[in-house]
C-alpha cells in the first residue's frame, strides 16, 4: 500500500455541537497524520463550487445552506491507503446505515447533517486539497 493524502471537512453540525476535538482525536487514533488544518466559514460561491457535482440534485439547496451556516474544519490527512481507509472510518452517508464505531454513526444525525466529509477518490482528494489549501499551508 502506498502513502496517500486525503481531504476532510468537519461539517457545521459537528462544530456547533462541540464535537471537533473528539472527531480529530478519532482521526489521529486511527493512524491519520494531520498535515494541514484550519477553521473557516465557506462562502456561498465556494460551497456551490465544492459540491458542484450535486448541483442538479433536489437536495442541493439544502446542502448549500447547511454547509455555509457556520464554521467548518478543513484538513489534509496522510496515511497508507488514506482515501479508502478514511471513507471506512467516517461510514455511510446515512448515519442509520453507518457501521458501529464510525464517525457518522457516533456524531451524525441524518443524511443531510452527517458531521463529516471525506474525499471519495484520489483524484478528488487532490482537487479538494488544492481547493482549500496552498502548498505553504501543508506540512
Ligand atoms: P460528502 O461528500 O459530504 O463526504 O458525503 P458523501 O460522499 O458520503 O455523499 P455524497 O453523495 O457526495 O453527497 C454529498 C452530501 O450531500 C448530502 N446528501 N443529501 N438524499 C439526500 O438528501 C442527500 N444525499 C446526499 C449529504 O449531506 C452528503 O454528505
Ligand atoms: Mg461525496
Amino acid at each position: 500500500m502506498t502513502e496517500e493524502l486525503t481531504f476532510t471537512m468537519i461539517k457545521p453540525d459537528a462544530v456547533e455541537k462541540k464535537h471537533m476535538a473528539s472527531i480529530l482525536s478519532l482521526i489521529a487514533n486511527a493512524g491519520f497524520e494531520i498535515i494541514a488544518i484550519k477553521m473557516k466559514k465557506l462562502k456561498l460561491k465556494e460551497a456551490e463550487s465544492f459540491y458542484g457535482i450535486h448541483k442538479e440534485q433536489p437536495f442541493f439547496s439544502n446542502l448549500i445552506s447547511f454547509i455555509t451556516r457556520g464554521p467548518v474544519v478543513v484538513a489534509v490527512l496522510k496515511k497508507n491507503n488514506a482515501v479508502e481507509d478514511f471513507r471506512k472510518l467516517i461510514g455511510n452517508t446515512n448515519p442509520e446505515k453507518a457501521e458501529n464505531d464510525t464517525i457518522r454513526k457516533r456524531f451524525a444525525t441524518s443524511v443531510g447533517e452527517n458531521a463529516i466529509h471525506g474525499s471519495d477518490s484520489l483524484e478528488n482528494a487532490k482537487n479538494e486539497i488544492s481547493f482549500h489549501f496552498s502548498e505553504k499551508e501543508i506540512f
